[in-house]
């Protein structure tokens, strides 16, 4: 029913001449998966090489960050309008490390998400709670609060259009995962929080990824629970066999 999304976040990493390489190595092999969606995203600046490396594959192409504003003063952003224009279909946005480490507030992801939505990108929507927060029983609190801030008014329709990212910041490149039960339960409680604000058809239709040192070997077992459609990944996204390799364990 919803299409698996497999997705690399590939952080600041890579160069010029890496980037490419690990775009033309994931368009290459791109085919074997026909029926998932395979997205990269790589730093702002190699998009356009990017975009070039997997032209006519099926690997589509997103940004990890946007600003909510279409043009103007805004010095050092850039707005959706110009990541459609060098061919991005999604835009990671509300990563933790932009909560957490550049100050990204909900209300901050709430604008660009509403502005990518109007624009037609692809809006992933990152919630996840610190380990403070977890141990302290407040996941679920946080969850909430991140989504509710987040994706304040949007209509049924334009959350459907939503990609939601479940990563416990806990679990970022730390080689920590969460365990199964750990994982599907936020994803359950944020379908269901689709579902109270919105309604039955959009819960249904929204894909939620998890994300957080998620690799080949531990990729199928992730992907079988009910609730997780995909996946986020940052390190094992740049090696192109780990990256597919999670791919395959999607199928
Ligand atoms: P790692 O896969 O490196 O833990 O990163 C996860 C992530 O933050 C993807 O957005």
């Amino acid at each position: 029913m919803r299409r698996p999304l497999i997705a690399g976040n590939w952080k600041m990493n890579t160069d010029r001449a890496s980037a490419v390489a690990l775009a033309t190595g994931v368009a290459r092999r791109a085919s074997e998966f026909a029926q998932l969606d395979l997205l990269i995203c790589p730093p702002a600046v190699y998009l356009i090489p990017a975009a070039e490396a997997i032209a006519g594959s099926k690997a589509a192409l997103g940004a990890q960050n946007m600003y909510h504003e279409a043009n103007g003063a805004f010095t050092g952003e850039l707005s959706a309008a110009m990541l459609l224009d060098v061919g991005c279909k999604y835009v990671i946005l509300g990563h933790s490390e932009r909560r957490h480490i550049l100050g990204e507030t909900d209300s901050a992801v709430n604008k660009k998400t509403i502005a990518a939505l109007d624009a037609g990108l692809i809006p992933i929507v990152c919630v996840g709670e610190m380990l403070a927060e977890r141990e302290a029983g407040k996941t679920a609190d946080v969850i909430r609060r991140q989504f509710e801030g987040s994706l304040a008014g949007l209509t049924a329709e334009q959350a459907g259009r939503v990609v939601l990212a479940y990563e416990p910041v806990w679990a970022i490149g730390t080689g920590k995962v969460a365990t199964l039960d750990q994982a599907e339960e936020v994803h359950a409680a944020l379908r269901s929080l689709l579902a109270q604000r919105y309604n039955r058809q959009s819960a249904d239709s929204v894909r939620i990824l998890y994300g957080g040192s998620v690799k080949p070997s531990n990729a199928g077992e992730l992907l079988s629970q009910p609730n997780i459609d995909g996946a986020l990944i940052g390190g094992a996204s740049l090696k192109v066999d780990d990256f597919l390799g999670i791919a395959a364990a999607a199928k």
